[in-house]
């Protein structure tokens, strides 16, 4: 039934119980975890040249970003126009798109976000430019533009160098554009585990970004923002010379992946599952699969069971658990998981199940989530 699948628990039937009160699969929220990362990573940026423009695409949740503007973020950094038009909802004023937005259908969308907020997009192509150009001006508004440089991720971007330069002329030459910078992501390397290695080469990719920099202004074009950075990344890219802002997203909840390199951020994003069958006494079944955990940088962990494992995920509404025998394990019991990629799990929920030790104090929607367009 329609209804049926729109509906949302309702927080006053949940706060003040334990989390064995949530129907599940649910998206838990350890708030103390929450609080301390936001506050670990504002604290980090407190009084530094670059900023903080935290990634809403990691959390989706408006109350969250609320809490990061609040606590010193410039602004919100986001991936699509759908979640753009979220923040811009929830009264977030200065927001960045990290990624292209093209085709005529989104233009009246854009332009509409330009009005409410200060709005800046990521760009790497002249058509690009000029779409934007047309709708804004026609629209009286002004938008912003990053040209994005691709730094060794393989993504989007203009390769560094004469490329964004020849970019940036063409965007001072537009109309209800304004030339605001450069983007450059690192994301082939936030991840890696050698934490020198990950700083040797996080400092010679980011370099480039920041030599384009030197080379537009070089020819008289200023260069306010040059943005980048992630959560592996953002105490090496973000003391840089020449480095504005910081985008991570991950530290806000983390997952499994990410809390094995950032020991200095607290998971604070849980799946909480039901055993529905023990087949035999080394293996449960729970009731997530596909569709609750995203699984493309592997299975989830277990919260509080060592020894534990789950050793793939392939079922849309199961997952299997190897028991070692130290930990209680029946059917009908609750267990809870650590995801091992947030940002793409929190898209497959619409709320949070907030607790503070493990005691449910509110449910938080997650506004982003499905936000594809
Ligand atoms: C453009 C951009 N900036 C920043 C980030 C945030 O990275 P992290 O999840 O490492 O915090 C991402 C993540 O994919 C990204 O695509």
């Amino acid at each position: 039934m329609h209804g049926e699948m729109k509906k949302v628990t309702n927080a006053d039937d949940l706060r003040g119980k334990p989390l064995d009160a949530a129907d599940t699969p649910a998206l838990l929220l350890d708030v103390d975890a929450a609080e301390a990362n936001l506050q670990t990573m504002a604290e980090y940026f407190n009084g530094r040249p670059c900023k903080l423009r935290p990634h809403f695409k990691s959390h989706k949740c408006t109350t969250l970003a609320r809490r990061q503007v609040a606590l010193g973020a410039v602004g919100i950094t986001c991936a699509k126009l759908g979640e753009a038009e979220v923040l811009a909802a929830a009264g977030i004023n200065d927001i960045l798109i990290a990624n292209q937005v093209v085709g005529a259908v989104k233009m009246p969308r854009l332009v509409e976000v330009a009005r409410r907020s200060t709005l800046r997009v990521a760009v790497d192509s002249q058509a690009n430019v000029r779409e934007l150009s047309q709708a804004a001006s026609a629209a009286g508004v002004e938008v912003g533009l990053l040209i994005e440089v691709d730094v060794g991720m393989r993504r989007c971007g203009v390769p560094p160098g004469e490329p964004a330069l020849e970019l940036a002329r063409f965007i001072k030459t537009c109309p209800g554009v304004r030339f605001d910078g450069i983007q450059a992501y690192e994301g082939h390397l936030v991840c890696r585990p050698d934490p020198d290695e990950r700083a040797t080469l996080t400092r010679r990719d980011m370099q480039l970004a920041v030599d384009t920099r030197r080379l537009i202004e070089r020819a008289g074009i200023e260069v306010p923002i040059l943005s980048g950075g992630g959560t592996g990344t953002y105490d090496i890219t973000g003391p840089m010379d020449g480095i504005d802002e910081l985008q991570s997203g991950s530290y806000a909840l983390m997952d499994c992946s990410y809390v094995r390199i950032r020991l200095e951020f607290r998971n604070a994003m849980n799946v909480l599952a039901t055993v529905i069958s023990k087949p035999d006494p080394k293996r449960v079944v729970l009731d997530v699969g596909l569709k609750g955990l995203s699984c493309e940088f592997g299975p989830p962990t277990l919260v509080d069971r060592p020894g534990d494992e789950i050793p793939f995920l392939a079922s849309e509404e199961h997952v299997g658990v190897n028991l070692c025998g130290d930990h209680p394990a029946e059917i009908g019991q609750k267990l809870r998981l650590i995801p091992s990629h947030g940002c793409t799990t929190c898209n497959l929920y619409r709320q949070y199940v907030v607790h503070r030790n493990a005691v449910i104090e509110d449910v938080w929607p997650i506004e982003g989530a499905g936000a594809m367009t």
